[in-house]
């Protein structure tokens, strides 16, 4: 048996954000990054809660990749605050951090209450990217280990979403072009994934067509609206996808290299993708039959509603891959990792303790191909640069 799950009410469009001033709560826990606080993007938020008179507090502490000590302080302020609302507001790291405040709020002395009742909770994504606003995925960084984990419960999931491109419009370039890698890694990561189903194809697919379509456009002038909303419901999309399909090698092996060092998690899978496709597609292996569930059939699928040159596997796969690097090159992605405080022999040093990681972690189980530790060796040498 199969299931599809399509959980949170999404608010979208021009003034979206007026949805909050119709909320029926007294006590509001703000979860945000300080660049919310200081950028003033915040009171977007508390305007509306003081029309609602709702009583508010605001936790910015969130840092990028958030650690679980972050959500430790944030938890310690929910219980004495006792809240019937938590608003997340940024990027994937604040929604994150509140997915992960609001889960282990519900542990009073080690204890799961569940009879106590939960706050509404609303994801108010403020970058085109990780879809975390509809997902049950939390990622959190162990930071004594350097490792990212991918937490999975339904119950991690906002009840709402809301997307309002007003919050969009200040996105740098570089972090346009990044987050909008990330949607594209998630909308192709769910359609070759081993769980995807003609319910999350049809979303992955529509988030990939936008994605190939509205992220130059974005990233040329974040004053496009019409690009920056079509990508923000392009990141909302591939989240409802991967969330039902979930993800696979690429994102495993993102998590494993923003654990070690850091690198942006959009920035992470674009350099990765292109070689995680020409891994899972495997066309040396390719036999003259055409097997349908093979990654290579449904990278060439994908190829055949981007209206590429598919019309073989062979054709269709690389077309992929050649569609996906033009892409990189008009967001001026960089092929390597260049980054001159990693030095070569670090890299080598850990390139098996993360070429496990990546293995372990949990979005690379739906991989269409399972991968060796030697094979995510190499996959991961092709984005270093050789000395
Ligand atoms: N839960 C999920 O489903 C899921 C999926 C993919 C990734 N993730 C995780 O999400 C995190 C990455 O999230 P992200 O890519 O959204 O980045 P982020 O939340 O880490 O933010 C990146 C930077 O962008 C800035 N920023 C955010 N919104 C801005 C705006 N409107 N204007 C200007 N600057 C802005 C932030 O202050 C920060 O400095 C990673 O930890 C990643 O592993 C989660
Ligand atoms: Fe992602």
């Amino acid at each position: 048996m199969d299931m599809f799950n399509i959980k949170p009410k999404v608010y979208f469009g021009i003034n979206a954000l007026n949805h909050l001033n119709e909320l029926k709560c007294k006590r509001a826990l703000v979860v945000a990054d300080p660049f919310m606080v200081k950028s003033l993007t915040v009171n977007k938020i508390t305007e509306q809660l003081d029309k609602a008179e709702i009583e508010y507090k605001i936790f910015s502490d969130v840092v990028p990749d958030p650690p679980v000590e972050v959500i430790i302080k944030g938890v310690q302020i929910a219980v004495g605050f006792n809240p019937d609302l938590i608003i997340a507001l940024g990027g994937g790291s604040s929604i994150d951090s509140a997915k992960g405040i609001r889960y282990f709020s519900r542990y009073v002395n080690n204890e799961l209450k569940n009879n106590v009742s939960q706050p509404l909770f609303i994801a108010i994504p403020t970058t085109s990217g990780t879809g975390s606003e509809v997902t049950n995925f939390c990622i959190v960084t162990d930071k004594g280990k350097a490792i990212k984990y991918a937490l999975i419960d339904d119950n991690l999931t906002p009840d709402e979403a809301v997307l309002d491109i007003e919050l969009v419009k200040s996105v740098p370039k570089t972090i346009t072009a990044e987050t909008g890698i990330d949607v594209l890694t998630h909308g192709i990561e769910a359609y070759v994934s081993t769980s995807a189903s003609d319910y999350s194809d049809a979303l992955a697919e529509k988030a990939i067509k936008l994605v190939f379509k509205y992220l130059p456009k974005a990233y040329e002038n974040g004053n496009d609206e019409e690009a920056r909303m079509k990508m923000h419901n392009a990141s909302c999309i591939a989240g409802m996808a991967f969330t039902n399909a979930s993800l696979g090698l690429n994102h495993g092996m993102a998590h494993a290299l923003g654990g070690k060092f850091h690198i942006p998690h959009g920035r992470a899978n674009a350099l990765l993708l292109p070689y995680v496709i020409e891994y899972n597609a495997n066309l040396k292996n390719l036999k003259g039959n055409v097997d349908t569930s093979s990654a290579a059939y449904r990278y060439t699928e994908i190829s055949k509603f981007l209206g590429l040159p598919s019309s073989n596997q062979f054709e269709g796969v690389r077309s992929l891959i050649a569609a996906v690097k033009i892409l990189m090159n008009k967001l001026d992605i960089p092929k390597y990792i260049k980054d001159p405080k990693i030095s070569h022999s670090d890299i080598e040093g850990k390139l098996k303790e993360m070429a496990e990681a990546a293995i372990k972690d949990r979005c690379t189980k739906t991989n269409p191909r399972v991968p060796e530790v030697s094979d995510v060796e190499n996959l991961f040498r092709n984005i270093f640069p050789k000395e």
